[in-house]
């Protein structure tokens, strides 16, 4: 058996890709985007067509045809994934709440308006004070949230107690930060502090009962993979996915909720002072969320900027 399919045994498998292609190979249940996912798709020539049909309905709002392009990659991902699609909110709305909610009741009608029901959309959003707040009152709304971004133990028990749907507490970016910290190439599996800080936000869930679902995410090796199994979902990317389908071995269960039930884990109550305090004292979090926030708002002006020039092109086009 591959580890692929052993993992499936542990964790629900997610394709973290805005490929429609690959979606389609490896038929998971979900699938999540990002902005710098769908900057790399809407550059790809076998996916013009959707930017083409985006830049087409918007008739001009640069805004419009940004939510219409995310929403038509969305719609072909939906084809092969019998679960949900994770649709990612501006990042430019992260400190405002209010912004967060319109942008993602928008998208929430764009995607309804295509005959898809809301049941198959998460909206992510930043996992800052404000996002979360604005998760809060969308899932009252029946819009399901995926928190990302998600860096810090403070930011996790605020998710937790605001009742959002699931959260994706990165790996590969704490990995990341360690590793240029501590000047080294690499962090061993057993001491990898990405790995760890998603078992014990799993643990601090299961152990205190939680309904919100976790998602390990942002992977740069198998092993870090590996040492999830278990975990509620895991969101990988297709060279990873192919890796761990090449790789022959049954895969042990590292997470289960009977684990951390036997742990001793202390809940812990955070108003928004507590959380602000809490966050900020993590300096790989407070760096890693900031970078974030100014990553992923980079792409989307870069894919902005491809719409107006693809826009331009197909006016002069039709005028010609
Ligand atoms: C998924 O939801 C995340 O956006 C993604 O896993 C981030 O991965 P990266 O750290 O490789 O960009």
């Amino acid at each position: 058996m591959s580890q692929l399919d052993s993992l499936k045994q542990h964790s629900l498998v997610v394709a973290d890709s805005g490929d429609i292609e690959a979606v389609a190979r490896w038929k998971p249940q979900d699938a999540t985007t990002n902005p710098s996912l769908l900057l790399a798709s809407a550059q790809d020539p076998r996916f013009r067509h959707l930017v083409d049909a985006a830049i087409k309905d918007a008739r001009g709002e640069i805004a419009h045809a940004m939510d219409g392009l995310f929403i038509q990659f969305g719609r072909e991902i939906l084809k092969h994934v019998a679960g949900r699609v994770s649709t990612e909110v501006d990042a430019r709305l992260s400190f405002d709440q209010g912004g967060s909610i319109a942008r993602a009741q928008r998208l929430i009608r764009l995607y309804e308006k295509h005959g898809v029901a809301r049941e198959r959309v998460l909206i992510k959003l930043a996992s800052t004070w404000e996002g979360i707040r604005a998760a809060e009152k969308l899932e009252r709304e029946g819009i399901h949230c995926n928190m990302t971004l998600l860096f810090s133990f403070a930011q996790a028990i605020a998710c937790a107690d605001a009742g959002v749907t699931l959260i994706s507490p990165f790996v590969g970016r704490i990995y990341d930060w360690h590793r240029a910290a501590r000047k080294v190439d690499d962090i061993a599996v057993e001491d990898d502090p990405g790995v760890q800080s998603v078992a014990r936000i799993y643990a601090y869930y299961k152990k205190h009962g939680y309904a919100t679902q976790v998602m390990g995410a942002s992977f740069r090796k198998t092993e870090q993979i590996l040492a999830l199994a278990g975990c509620d979902l895991l969101t990988i990317a297709p060279d990873l996915l192919d890796r761990l389908a090449g790789a022959e071995g049954a895969v042990e269960r590292r997470l289960s909720v009977e684990g951390a039930k036997l742990q001793k884990i202390d809940k812990l109550y955070l108003d928004e002072a507590a959380f602000r305090w809490m966050h900020n004292e993590d300096a790989m979090a407070t760096d890693k969320l900031a970078e974030g926030i100014r990553r992923f708002d980079a792409d989307a002006r870069k894919l902005e900027k491809l719409i107006i020039s693809l826009s331009a092109a197909t006016s002069t086009a039709a005028a010609a």
